[in-house]
């Protein structure tokens, strides 16, 4: 689902926001003229062998009149495709599936498209770190399988529309081994028996960007318990797990509570962690949409690491970005909360965390927080001058108004995207400050560093940027 453009805002909001599709940054993925509207996904996934058999139904929308139209699949092989129950001619062509509806599809209309596919999925390079022999998608290791795309690895496991702004719902039918289990994203809605297989079926049924999508495959314990609203939250770990590691992802439940007290109620009906030993290769959490992903380490997960996936299921995943550029708002906002859950009970160490933030991002020079390249995508520009950014509205707008913008973009814009204007608009009208414009422009878009706001500005920074030992920040590879 793309974002609707209607009602008496939408021509200022079409000149603040022009139309875009496929993402700048990815050119050869995403695909004109569609809108996904739901995807149904049916996999019969084996863990030993590594082989995937599929089928994906896709409700779609023409966004103009369709001769033809594209989905993005790498390697697996196309039996067949569908459209609204009859045979449709399809072309492979690099990482597409050209399809050629007969009658051409009018504008407007809704139509099934349905997929048949097979293989072993291979991982695509990731274009964020070229040249580093890291790679995005459906991974097997040991007997096991997971999967972790952003930006780009959708289409490693399913036909899509792989760009940032075409969300859409989904559910999942994942049928594995008996004796394994199968998690996705959202919500369990219970297995079934077919003899020496097993079914898992999940839903999630809020809009979700492709990138987010997940299915893990792994023999799972599960520690179930709740936040204090009732939402379940699930650990699903391998055999071995030290017990000190499952409570330290189960914290996930507090953390929920608090977040939910801060921004708002949290967006899904349940929160999941899954937990993947293939280390070194998976060297980061991710915040797949209400089934985290984290690898698994020596030692328990930091709590700030559990703090940051969880903030991303309100600022990332329900609130998601429109444009790969304007990732910091995604990577600024989970960094802020990783640091405030660090320091919830005592102001002056926030504070401070926060001003060694800055004196690093001032030390590094680091540059503006809305990037121009797919290889600036995971840096601190986005981390850590995007959370520097937002406690520079803090300061201006002052605590409690910068909950308040926080609130109301969860609120207003749940299930939607945005981009960078429409988080300074936001923030403008909520707090009602005409500084805030200039202050954010200055932040996400100027190669300087400003000054942070009031009481840290001036002469008594000079003497603390220059202070050796200032701790660096962790966030992706910690
Ligand atoms: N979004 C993840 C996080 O901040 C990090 C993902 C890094 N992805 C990558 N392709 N390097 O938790
Ligand atoms: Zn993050």
């Amino acid at each position: 689902m793309k974002k609707a453009l209607i009602g008496l805002g939408a021509l200022a909001l079409m000149t603040a926001t022009p139309a875009f599709a496929v993402d700048p940054f990815f050119p050869t993925f995403g695909n004109p003229g569609i809108d996904v509207l739901h995807y149904h996904i049916e996999l019969d996934a084996d863990p030993v062998s590594g082989n995937v058999s599929g089928k994906t139904f896709l409700t779609v929308k023409a966004e103009e009149r369709l001769s033809k139209f594209s989905l993005d699949l790498h390697a697996l092989q196309v039996s067949k495709v569908r459209i609204n129950g009859h045979t449709a001619s399809f072309a492979r062509v690099g990482d597409k599936i050209e399809i050629t509806p007969r009658p051409p599809i009018r504008k407007g209309a809704p139509f099934l498209v349905r997929v048949d596919y097979a293989g072993v999925p291979d991982p695509l390079p990731d274009p964020t770190a070229p040249g580093a022999d890291l790679f995005l998608g459906w991974f097997k290791y040991q007997n096991a399988t997971y999967v972790v795309s952003e930006p780009v690895g959708a289409s490693s496991f399913f036909p899509a529309n792989d760009e940032p702004d075409d969300r859409a719902t989904f559910t999942f039918g994942i049928t594995v081994p008996t004796g394994y289990r199968a998690l996705a994203n959202g919500t369990p809605l219970g297995s079934f028996s077919l003899g020496a297989k097993t079914r898992f079926n999940w839903a999630m049924l809020q809009p979700m960007t492709t990138w987010l999508a997940t299915v893990h495959v792994n023999r799972f314990n599960v520690n179930t318990s709740s936040a204090a609203d009732g939402t379940p939250v699930r650990v699903y770990y391998p055999d071995g797990l030290p017990a000190s590691h499952v409570a330290g992802y189960a914290l996930a439940a507090e953390v929920l509570g608090w977040m939910e007290g801060l921004v708002g109620n949290y967006p899904y009906a349940s929160y999941g962690s899954a937990i993947v030993q293939d280390s070194p290769r998976l060297y980061y959490a991710l915040e797949t949409q209400a089934m985290s992903t984290f690898p698994q380490r020596a030692n328990p997960p930091r709590e700030g690491l559990v703090a940051h996936e969880m903030a991303h299921q309100w600022f990332g995943n329900s609130v998601s970005i429109a444009k790969w550029e304007d990732l910091w708002f995604a990577e600024g906002t989970a960094t802020y909360f990783e640091i405030l859950w660090d320091h919830r009970d005592d102001p002056a160490a926030f504070q401070q965390a926060m001003q060694e933030n800055y004196d690093f991002v001032v030390q590094e020079q680091l540059g503006p927080a809305v990037v121009e390249a797919p290889e600036e995508m995971f840096t601190d520009r986005t981390y850590l001058r995007g959370a520097a950014a937002l406690y520079a509205l803090e300061l201006t707008v002052g605590t409690p108004k910068f909950f308040e913008i926080l609130r109301t973009l969860a609120r207003e814009r749940r299930g939607r995207s945005i981009t960078s204007e429409t988080f300074i608009r936001t923030a403008e009208r909520v707090s009602g400050d005409g500084s805030v414009r200039p202050l954010l422009m200055a932040w996400l878009y100027d190669q300087a560093v400003p000054a942070l706001p009031g009481a840290a500005a001036g002469v008594a920074r000079k003497a603390q940027v220059a202070r050796p030992g200032v701790t660096r920040p962790r966030h992706v590879v910690d």
